[in-house]
């Protein structure tokens, strides 16, 4: 497995994983092709990359990706998403250590937002050393639920 950053040709693939993680963030193709424009906000999308080849398919396959905003000092992680076969063997933590060596280049702290209920993610982001800072009720719709928000900041 490798972190790469991703191209606009991984789009697709990015949108295929999103789309079989109900607890994901789901955004347009369109809201992905920003992500590549130059005049946009500066965003880092990684993907990470299978090494193994399967016979018949065009390239490697995508287990996970990440995407995260940055308006410095802060940087938004907006998504966070590995495949489902490929969750437990520290791909989610490989990716979010990617975005953590990025914000402790630019003197940043991370925030984000996850469903209350979202107990993977909210380990994982325990673990990664993220601390609770507030609670907003009802703040998701589709089912209704609250957002827990976290922070991490250069030790
Ligand atoms: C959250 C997610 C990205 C975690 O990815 P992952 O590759 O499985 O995570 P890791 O293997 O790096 O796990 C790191 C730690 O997180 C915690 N964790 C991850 N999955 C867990 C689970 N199902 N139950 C409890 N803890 C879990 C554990 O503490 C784990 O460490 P351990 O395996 O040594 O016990 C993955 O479950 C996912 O894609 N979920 C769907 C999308 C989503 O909800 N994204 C978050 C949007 S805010």
């Amino acid at each position: 497995m490798h972190i790469r950053p991703a191209t606009p040709a991984d789009i697709p693939r990015i949108m295929s994983l999103e789309r079989q993680s109900p607890t994901a963030g789901h955004w347009t193709e369109g809201l992905y092709r920003q992500v590549f424009r130059p005049e946009g906000p500066v965003r880092l999308l990684l993907v990470a990359e299978s090494r193994d080849l399967k016979p018949g398919a065009e390239g490697p396959s995508i287990l996970g990706f990440l995407i995260a905003h940055h308006l410095a000092p802060e940087w938004e992680l907006e998504n966070l998403v590995v495949a489902p076969g490929a969750r437990r063997k520290g791909l989610g933590t490989c990716l979010l250590e990617a975005l953590l060596h990025a914000a402790r280049e630019t003197n940043g702290s991370v925030f984000l937002e996850v469903r209350e209920s979202n107990a993977p993610a909210r380990a994982l982001y325990e673990n990664a050393g993220f601390k609770q800072t507030g609670r907003r009720h009802s703040y998701y719709k589709s089912p209704s639920e609250a957002a827990i928000l976290y922070r991490w900041t250069v030790a």
